[in-house]
């Protein structure tokens, strides 16, 4: 039987020999698998490795700045951080149908990628956050591609590049034991599953900047005053998302017309099957209160009392 250490002690040594003096690049998105292989490649090439953070500007609140401050300033690993969320904007622009958007992401996710690993010079390694089940429902490993329901799309194929897949032996928990060891916080161990595609899916409809702005502080209100019920361990997602409806409401003497916000909170083992949480009313009220005071643009807040299936856990 192995301990954590002496797995780390033994994948160190492993990558070691494989690299050699050559170099690894690594896609960071800020959830645990990708950090806990970067952190772990890391440790054993120290700054062979680099890190690319493709920012598509759809993340939720603070979480960019995590992701830097993470990687580089407490683990010292050499990271690009690309804002591209102009980029993505503008691409999106005009886009209404769930699918394509998530098309246009991934593809945009690739270019960015490419563009930034071409000024790299010479990269001989991938390294991916693979686990145990995705290898052994994907049944390859090899092919260099990130599974799409992990993470935004997939990495360029024609780069050519070796994978090292630190993790494929592990399942989410050992992963998340690993993590600890390394040093990693618990918010990025115990982070909650997020859409590679991230808030363009919970924006029903084109994404704008005015809605994202709008769904990422609601969003926010959501996660503080569910970790402040200290609810956060126990539910699988919670969430804001922005339907694109408008309803009339009223403030001091006048009719308003703003956006609904509707929000989402449900347990699930894998996300295959959800049950939508019963929340206390206290929270369901505090949520409810702040987003219609503190978030510009809304005036009604909705709960989603529906479980999967027949509904999904996103609204697109
Ligand atoms: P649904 O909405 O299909 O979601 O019940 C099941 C789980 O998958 C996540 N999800 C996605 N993850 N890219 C991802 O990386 C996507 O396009 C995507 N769509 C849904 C969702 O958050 C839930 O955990």
């Amino acid at each position: 039987r192995w301990t954590m250490g002496s797995f780390i002690e033994e994948s160190i040594k492993e990558i070691r020999a494989r690299v050699g003096n050559r170099r690894a690049l690594c896609a960071i998105s800020g959830g645990v698998d990708s950090s806990v292989a970067a952190v772990l490649v890391h440790r054993a090439i120290g700054d062979q490795l680099t890190c690319i953070f493709v920012d598509h500007g759809l993340l939720r609140q603070g979480e960019a700045g995590q992701v830097v401050r993470i990687i580089r300033e407490q683990f010292h690993i050499p990271l690009i951080h690309v804002d591209a969320s102009r980029r993505f904007l503008n691409r999106l622009a005009g886009v209404t149908d769930p699918e394509q958007k998530r098309k246009i992401i991934g593809e945009e996710f690739i270019r960015v990628f490419e563009e930034e690993a071409a000024r790299l010079g010479q990269v001989d390694f991938l390294v991916q956050g693979t686990l145990y089940p995705d290898v052994v429902e994907s049944g390859t490993a090899t092919a260099a591609v990130i599974k799409s329901h992990h993470n935004v799309g997939g990495l360029p194929e024609d780069m050519q590049l070796e994978l090292i897949e630190p993790l494929r032996w592990l399942f989410k928990d050992e992963v998340r034991e690993l993590g600890k060891e390394l040093g990693l916080p618990e918010e990025v161990l115990w982070r909650q599953p997020f859409p590679g595609p991230g808030l363009a899916v919970r924006i029903l409809g084109e994404v704008t900047p005015e809605k994202l702005e709008i769904v990422r502080h609601a969003d926010a209100i959501v996660t503080e005053e569910i970790r402040r019920a200290g609810l956060h361990r126990q539910i699988w997602q919670y969430f804001a998302v922005l339907p694109n409806l408008r309803s009339v409401g009223v403030m001091g003497d006048g009719r308003t017309y703003a956006y609904t916000v509707a929000v989402r909170a449900v347990h699930s083992h894998d996300g295959m099957t959800a049950d939508w949480v019963r929340l206390p009313y206290e929270v369901l009220e505090r949520i409810s209160s702040r987003i219609v005071n503190e978030v510009a643009g809304v005036n009604r807040v909705v709960y989603d009392i529906t479980s999967k299936p027949p509904a999904t856990i996103e609204w697109e």
